[in-house]
């Protein structure tokens, strides 16, 4: 197979990924996942150099997924906790970056709640004349670059084990539902998806779901994207369908009447699903509000929810990405 370099030292944004960048992720990962399914998790492919992961923000998936992702390619790790760190003694983010710089980082994933830091700190990083790479596990309401292409990779290798590609999701229709205002991963998701050629659909209430929002991202592909203030033209035939947390901690205003209203207008039960393709599947990227997005029996139901094997596939992807940016050639 013909390899095509791979450029980027940082991992920012998806914004300007490539269809054929996306096909690297993918068939990396894949290589990656086969590592992991046999006995020997382990390849020696970092050995020797410093993962650090500077998380700013409360993480459970993302934080231990590139902490076993590192470990897994041999790298050691390092792991920052703000609420223990000097930080708290007045140290800016910068300064923090800088000092684990002297340590002999060679690669920094930062998540913040405020967008554009890890941007930020990877200008920094050039202005030094370093070459340490910067991978955005997720900065404010902006990106989640590493969760938008294992969402990808999820629904491709869901579509063909063997070779998942970005050519699986032609005309492949996407429901992406609920709090699409303040969530990062919308955002990255709408970038990959569209550009590999899917259709998708938003649902939200208005309040979630502004005109506005996709208009500001001056989509590359606005005709593969469909605005719907209600969930139903959203789901009708839809291949799958992406639930999205309410963000609670990033909402100023009352935004929803209640929950429980939520729930019955755009919670996914079973009963909704009849709308979708026969073999739809369910995705979300977690935590999950059960019986708030989706209804627990449905979450929990082997047959139609993604949920547990995006977990499994975001440790293949963020392999894949450490590796790719470590200077690895395209598998
Ligand atoms: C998401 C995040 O933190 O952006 N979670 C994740 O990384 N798996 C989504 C969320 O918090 O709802």
């Amino acid at each position: 197979m013909a390899t095509t370099p791979w450029t980027r030292r940082h991992i920012l944004s998806l914004e300007d990924f490539s269809v054929s960048e996306y096909d690297i992720v993918l068939r990396t990962a894949a290589s990656f996942r086969e590592v992991l399914s046999r006995g020997t998790k382990k390849v020696p492919t970092l050995q020797g150099r410093v993962v650090t992961n500077l998380f700013f923000e409360p993480s459970t998936r993302t934080r231990s997924s590139f902490e076993l992702a590192a470990k897994r390619l041999s790298a050691d790790t390092l792991n920052f906790a703000p609420g223990s760190s000097s930080l708290t003694k007045g140290e800016t983010i910068l300064d923090t970056a800088k000092t684990y710089l002297a340590m002999g980082t060679d690669m920094m994933v930062i998540r913040h709640r405020e967008a554009g830091v890890p941007q930020a700190i990877a200008r920094e990083m050039e202005r030094l004349g370093t070459r340490v790479g910067v991978l955005n596990a997720g900065d404010g309401q902006h990106e989640h670059p590493s969760q938008g292409l294992l969402d990808l990779f999820t629904i491709c290798r869901f579509l063909d084990p063997e070779h998942p590609r970005t050519e699986l999701l032609q005309g492949k229709k996407i429901a992406i539902v609920g709090d699409i205002l303040h969530s990062r991963v919308a955002r990255s998701n709408i970038w990959s998806l569209t550009e590999s050629g899917a259709e998708v659909h938003l649902a939200a209430p208005p309040t979630l779901l502004p005109k506005l929002f996709v208009e500001a991202m001056g989509l590359h592909h606005p005709d593969r994207l469909q605005l719907h203030w209600a969930l139903e033209p959203a789901l009708e035939n839809a291949d799958f369908v992406m639930t999205l947390r309410l963000q609670h901690e990033r909402m100023t205003e009352h935004l929803l009447p209640s929950l429980r209203e939520y729930h019955q207008h755009f919670g996914i039960a079973r009963d909704r699903l009849k709308a979708c393709r026969p073999d739809v599947r369910l995705l979300h990227p977690g935590p999950v509000n059960r019986g708030v997005e989706l209804s627990s029996d449905v979450m929990d139901d082997p047959a139609l929810s993604l949920i547990q094997i995006q977990v499994t596939s975001g440790v293949a992807v963020r392999m894949a990405l450490l590796y790719l940016m470590g200077g690895g050639s395209s598998l």
